[in-house]
């Protein structure tokens, strides 16, 4: 596809689906102490990634607006998340358990009538394709489920008392503080929830920004918040990240910080905290995550996982394959069939059937992804599959690129993007360097049949990376599996049971054997006292 074709992409009004048609999003609400309030200050315009085709060109598509918030504002929102808090001793974290989760069920039970408008918002946002716009939304709703779930299962496992060396103790957690959250543009609103909606649950007070891009597809879930929790829990903020951020983290009275985005960003913040060993992280990093075919894998299955794995929603994961290493026996018969899998992915607008390859939220990383290639192939590298790297307005035809050696900057750089390269090896001992020598450590994918190898690779490489996975491409899911890396990749581990543990910590009550105790703990707890000491069972 090159540029003149892709230019075709671009519908006309009169093109856009009568259902998938969007009237502009005017954001000027937030919502801080449990109110919904007017933000009177200016605002930021948003443009889809998806341009249309004008009668004088092709035009980017206004798609609303948000406020832009100064640091005041941002200031009030921890205020009123420390109030909530207060220290431990507010409504929300001293709630009982099935007090929290009735809050979240009400929540999920609004945010699931909004299905609709947040799909269409967030496709035309960020420019990921409707199926996976749904795909995206009712797996935040699954993850919301088994959160709920799974802290009834830790309440369970928690409901009884431990008794050693003379001491009875009930060990159960408890919440953290107030916290932070900040996700990513490309799953604006399934990673901002895998962070939100745990820490929410387990008793503390948030502070939710949405990232750059993927703003507005949250504007329909505002209400819901403020009908479904007690005022100051949870509070919005928007804006430039240096006006708004930088005071919050700088006051010190940020407890957690759950931020999905680049080392670099995340090194930021950490430093703006005036006592460091106060501050938790939960951190989603960078990742080059290397895919690595063996002679004997089976070429059609390893090509049409590496395609896909490398261009789902356009590379833009942060669990892409974002290099590709080939055995030189198979070097032909792999590439040849790669690139053809990659020319039958279909490009188009959102919306349609079918469509892999859609315009990017980001126009200013084509830019970045064309310094890439040209520096490659400064260096002796290829583009070997046909246009590839065209583009036009906010479209970009994948850019297989060959021959890609250590001195590119394609070899160490996470591209984010439809950029692919990929290097030819004879000896295992060359893909083994790359991810050991790596700044990163998210996944790894080996395709491949011979047990013996593969076992022996997977004994190196578990301690380089956080998931290996056989003969597929790297994925984040299934939600119930640990989610982290080590190096530059992560901090912290999540899933839907490791969320929770994240974002609280151990809290026990323990007292003496003594006829005494037991009866002040006996009392405490046939007559429901207290909402930490329990034994009830939540069904
Ligand atoms: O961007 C990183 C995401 O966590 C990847 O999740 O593997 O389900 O696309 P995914």
């Amino acid at each position: 596809m090159n540029s003149m074709e892709i230019k075709k992409l671009y519908p006309n009004r009169f093109q856009i689906p009568q259902d998938k048609h969007i009237k502009a999003v005017i954001q000027k609400e937030y919502l801080i102490e449990g109110k919904i309030k007017k933000h009177e200050g200016p605002r930021q315009k948003v443009y889809s990634p998806i341009m249309i085709n004008e009668k004088d060109g092709i035009k980017p598509y206004f798609l609303g607006e948000y406020p832009l918030m100064d640091k005041n504002q941002a200031l009030k929102a921890l205020e009123s998340a420390q109030k909530a808090y207060s220290k431990g001793s507010g409504l929300w974290p001293t709630m009982r358990t099935q007090e929290r989760i009735s809050c979240v069920e009400n929540f999920l039970s609004i945010m699931k009538t909004k299905r609709e408008e947040i799909i269409n918002i967030l496709m035309w946002e960020i420019g990921k394709s409707f199926s996976d716009s749904a795909k995206e939304f009712d797996r935040t709703v699954e993850y919301v489920a088994d959160t709920i779930n799974a802290l009834k299962e830790l309440d369970r496992n928690s409901s009884r008392f431990s008794f050693a060396s003379g001491i009875y103790g009930q060990i159960k957690r408890s919440p953290l503080g107030v916290v932070l959250c900040m996700g990513p543009y490309n799953y604006p609103l399934n990673e901002t929830f895998t962070t939100l909606i745990p820490a929410l649950i387990m008793g503390n007070t948030v502070i939710f920004k949405p990232p750059k891009f993927g703003v507005l597809l949250h504007k329909p879930l505002i209400e819901a918040f403020a009908k479904s929790f007690p005022p100051g829990v949870v509070n919005t903020i928007y804006g430039d990240g240096k006006e708004i951020i930088t005071p919050l983290m700088g006051s010190g009275k940020i407890d957690v910080l759950a931020f999905i985005g680049s080392s670099k960003v995340a090194d930021i913040l950490k430093k703006l905290h005036p006592y460091p060993h106060r501050l938790r992280c939960v951190l989603g990093l960078d990742a080059k995550n290397a895919a690595i075919i063996l002679q004997d894998a089976d070429i059609e299955n390893a090509a049409k996982e590496c395609a896909t794995g490398a261009l789902s929603f356009n590379g833009q994961r942060c669990t892409a394959l974002k290099i590709i290493f080939i055995h030189k026996k198979i070097k032909k018969q792999f590439t040849e069939t790669f690139i053809s899998k990659i020319s039958n992915l279909k490009a188009g607008m959102p919306w349609e059937n079918g469509v892999f390859l859609t315009p990017i939220p980001d126009d200013s990383r084509i830019n970045y992804f064309e310094e890439l290639i040209k520096d490659a192939q400064k260096k002796g590298a290829k583009i070997i599959n046909d246009n590839g790297g065209s583009h036009f307005g906010t479209f970009f035809y994948p850019a297989v690129i060959s021959q890609v050696n250590e001195d590119m900057r394609l070899w160490r750089e996470e591209q984010f993007g439809p950029v692919i390269p990929i290097t030819y090896f004879d000896s295992i001992k060359e893909p083994l360097e790359y991810v050991i020598n790596s700044n990163f450590g998210q996944q790894v994918s080996i395709f491949g049949r011979d047990s013996s190898q593969i076992a022996s690779l997977t004994d190196i490489l578990v301690n380089q990376v956080s998931r290996v996975n056989l003969n597929s491409q790297c994925q984040r899911g299934p939600d119930i599996f640990p989610f982290t890396g080590r190096k530059d990749s992560a901090e912290g581990t999540l899933s839907v049971s490791d969320a929770l543990r994240v974002f609280s910590i151990r809290a026990l009550f323990a007292f003496k054997d003594s006829n005494e105790n037991k009866k002040t703990v006996d009392e405490i707890l046939k007559k429901g006292k207290s909402k930490f000491l329990s034994t009830d069972y939540i069904f």
